[in-house]
C-alpha cells in the first residue's frame, strides 16, 4: 500500500500523512478520501488547473505527465517544475512513498462538488 504525505503551502495547516493507499486513486481522490481540501472545478477530468499541487517526491511511482496536462499547469497560480495536476496524479506502484504540496487554496476561486 502506498503512502501519502501532503503538507499545505497554508502554515496553519499541519502536515497530513495517510497510509494504506491503494494503487490506482489520484491525488486527487486520496485527498478527499480524507477531507483535504483540494479544489477540483472540472470534476477531475483535465479541463482545469484547479487541483494544482507540487509532487515534492515520488514522481516516478505517479502516471506520466500528458501535453494536456502540462497545458493546464501553465494556467494555473506560480506553477513549478514539480507541478502536476492532482487528479492525473494516479498511483501506480502499491509501494509509493509520495510527497505533495497543497497549493494556498484560498487564492483559488472554487466550487464544490
Ligand atoms: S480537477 Fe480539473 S484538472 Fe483536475
Amino acid at each position: 500500500m502506498a503512502t501519502v504525505k501532503f503538507t499545505f503551502e497554508d502554515p496553519d495547516i499541519k502536515p497530513r500523512t495517510i497510509e494504506n493507499v491503494p494503487e490506482g486513486e489520484s491525488i486527487l481522490d486520496v485527498a478527499e478520501d480524507n477531507d483535504i481540501h483540494l479544489n477540483h472545478n472540472c470534476g477531475g477530468v483535465c479541463a482545469c488547473s484547479t487541483c494544482h499541487v507540487y509532487v515534492e517526491s515520488g514522481d516516478d511511482s505517479l502516471e506520466e505527465i500528458s501535453d494536456k496536462e502540462e497545458d493546464f499547469i501553465d494556467r494555473a497560480i506560480n506553477p513549478r517544475l514539480e507541478s502536476r495536476l492532482g487528479c492525473q496524479c494516479v498511483i501506480l506502484d502499491e509501494d509509493a512513498q509520495i510527497e505533495v504540496q497543497i497549493p494556498d487554496q484560498s487564492r483559488i476561486i472554487g466550487h464544490e462538488h
